[in-house]
């Protein structure tokens, strides 16, 4: 997933791979450069059941990166018009997830590691849970983000 068209608000971002397989991996992140906001919060999912789905939930305000360290992941991106889904497995590459986006992680692999950065302090106020409000709230946000565009 590079080039591909992606839903609006989301993105790939490629980062630093440093060495090779001889000497190892090393990936730097910068706040405000590889990471497009002031990084607030980290956090990461680990020992995640195969058969379990995480997230159902969407941000007003947030943003997010995620980024797989280790195994792999799958994230259902979507908003009320279309969906997408990415497969994480790289740590030289990130998820960027902006604000409206619904999103689900799925298919975690055995031992995977999924770190998020994040632009804000955790606040339960900026979830939005319930996809029916979801759908309402980001048919109004998306359509006047393409009005404005207009
Ligand atoms: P949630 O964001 O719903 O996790 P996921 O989308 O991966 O399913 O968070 C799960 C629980 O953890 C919820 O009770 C809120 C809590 N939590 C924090 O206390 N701080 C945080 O930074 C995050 C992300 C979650």
């Amino acid at each position: 997933m590079k080039n591909n068209r992606m839903l609006p608000n989301t993105r790939m971002i490629q980062f630093r791979d440093i060495g090779d397989s001889k000497l190892g991996h090393l990936t730097p992140l910068e706040a405000e450069g590889d990471i497009p906001f002031p990084i607030r919060r980290v956090y990461y999912i680990t020992r995640v059941p195969r058969d379990m789905t995480r997230g159902f939930h969407s941000h007003r305000q947030l943003e997010q990166v995620l980024i797989c360290l280790h195994g792999s992941v799958k994230i259902r991106v979507k908003t009320p018009f279309e969906e997408q889904v990415v497969e994480l497995s790289n740590p030289a590459e990130g998820l960027f997830i902006g604000h409206m986006v619904w999103r689900e992680m799925f298919d975690f692999s055995d031992g995977a590691v999924l770190m998020v950065l994040a632009s804000e302090h955790y606040s339960e106020l900026d979830y939005i849970r319930c996809y029916d409000d979801y759908e309402v709230e980001a048919i109004s946000y998306f359509q006047s983000k393409i009005e404005m565009r207009e």
